[in-house]
């Protein structure tokens, strides 16, 4: 049974899948046995076969250069470009979190640090319909989870981040850490915005990543550290 970390983001596009390859690499790439899931995914391609293309886990299994299927990687796959919740209304296939917790814990089972992606940011539905009312942050509660927060370092970022952060703190979710993505060190507004960050929320940064970046860069104990 391994240790597991939940990626969240301020928001849809931030990073999280960029940033989650490079973790998942680095773990890999300093002999650990590391794995990547995902409950679902939206805005999936339609291949010519008529099947759906889960671009994120298919993007970090190449990355990091993991062995399993896309079904193993993720549970749910919708083509609508919306929140899972209402891609699943338009497809009538609504997530089951029973069937997301056994492949979960089948994940979980096959590696020693495994690394669950989020989809959006925090408060994404999941499913909202007649039976049932999830949000995100519900999901990662039930399979008690922590949490590392992508943001990026531009504008906006002490918000967003600091938002995200009392959000989790209200939920009970424990914060692991922050990671800035597309940071450009000597920048006065992004050194600032991740001393400002730290200071009002006292979570530390623990690596930032800047553009094009093809591995991270942290130690990999460390790393390995912030996993439950
Ligand atoms: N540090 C980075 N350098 C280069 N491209 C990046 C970086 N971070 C994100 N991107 C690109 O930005 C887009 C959105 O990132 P992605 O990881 O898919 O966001 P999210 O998973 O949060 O929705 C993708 O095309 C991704 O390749
Ligand atoms: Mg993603």
């Amino acid at each position: 049974m391994g240790k597991a970390l939940f990626i969240t983001g301020t928001g849809t596009d931030v990073g999280k899948t960029y940033v989650t390859a490079l973790i998942v690499k680095r773990l890999r790439d300093a002999g650990l046995d590391a794995g990547y899931y995902k409950a679902a995914i939206s805005g999936a391609e339609k291949l010519e076969d008529g099947s759906l293309y889960a671009g994120d886990a298919m993007y970090v299994k190449e990355i990091a250069e993991l062995t399993e299927t896309q079904e193993e990687l993720v549970s749910y796959v919708y083509e609508a470009a919306v929140s899972p919740h209402l891609a699943a209304q338009i497809n009538n296939d609504p997530i089951d979190f029973d069937v997301v917790e056994r492949d979960f814990r089948r994940a979980l089972a096959a590696h020693d640090y495994l690394t669950m992606e989020g989809s959006g940011g925090i408060i994404c539905p999941l499913r909202w319909d007649k039976e049932h009312h999830v949000i995100l942050d519900d999901l990662v509660r039930r399979l008690k989870l922590g949490a590392l927060i992508v943001a990026d370092a531009g504008l906006g970022t002490i918000n967003a981040a600091v938002l995200t952060i009392e959000h989790l703190r209200g939920r009970g979710i424990p914060v692991r850490g922050i990671i800035l993505n597309r940071f450009h060190e000597g920048d006065i507004m992004e050194e600032d915005n991740y001393a400002m960050i730290e200071e009002i929320t006292g979570v530390k940064i623990v690596a930032t990543v800047g553009s094009g970046d093809e591995a991270l860069d942290m130690d990999a104990k460390k790393l390995a550290a912030l996993y439950e």
